[in-house]
């Protein structure tokens, strides 16, 4: 009797394992089956998959900030709002041209040894590397940013 339970257990773990993921063959550690589905970066990887399966109803979730206060009422009337980084806010504003500017670091503490050009420098505010507009504009969905602005 205890015989036969374990071969039916046999039986039935090659198939749970294949029912978890599609490359159980490979790795059958339940715990290792889940991973290569995911990718580390889940949001980009869901939203390519909606631009494959309709490329017209991706537009909308992929244009993170809208270009006027229209598309801000659509996406209300949908039932959802984006909202600020409220961090984010506090450490990012917008210059007159549209530039996105930040502070400089290292101006808190230690001050004895920096002198007073170095002290200078880094009062002032500096305008976010390019490279990186995507995220703050990301945090800050309705910071009015001209990512074209020099
Ligand atoms: C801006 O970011 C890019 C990519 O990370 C980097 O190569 C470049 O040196 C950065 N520029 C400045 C001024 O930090």
């Amino acid at each position: 009797m205890a015989a036969m339970s374990i071969s039916l257990a046999r039986l039935a773990l090659p198939t749970m394992l294949q029912g978890a993921g599609g490359s159980a063959s490979r790795k059958p550690h339940p715990g290792a089956l889940a991973f290569p589905a995911k990718s580390f970066f889940g949001a980009p990887l869901a939203a390519s998959a909606a631009a494959v399966a309709s490329p017209a109803a991706a537009v909308s979730p992929l244009r993170r900030r809208p270009s006027s206060a229209t598309a801000v009422v659509a996406a209300g009337k949908k039932g959802y709002k984006m909202r600020t980084h409220k961090a984010s806010a506090k450490r990012f504003r917008v210059t007159g041209t549209g530039k996105i500017v930040r502070r400089r670091a290292g101006k808190q503490h230690l001050l004895g040894k920096k002198n007073t050009k170095r002290r200078k420098r880094l009062s002032k505010m500096v305008q976010v590397n390019k490279s990186d507009y995507n995220n703050v504009m990301g945090a800050l969905p309705y910071l009015k940013a001209n990512k074209n602005a020099e």
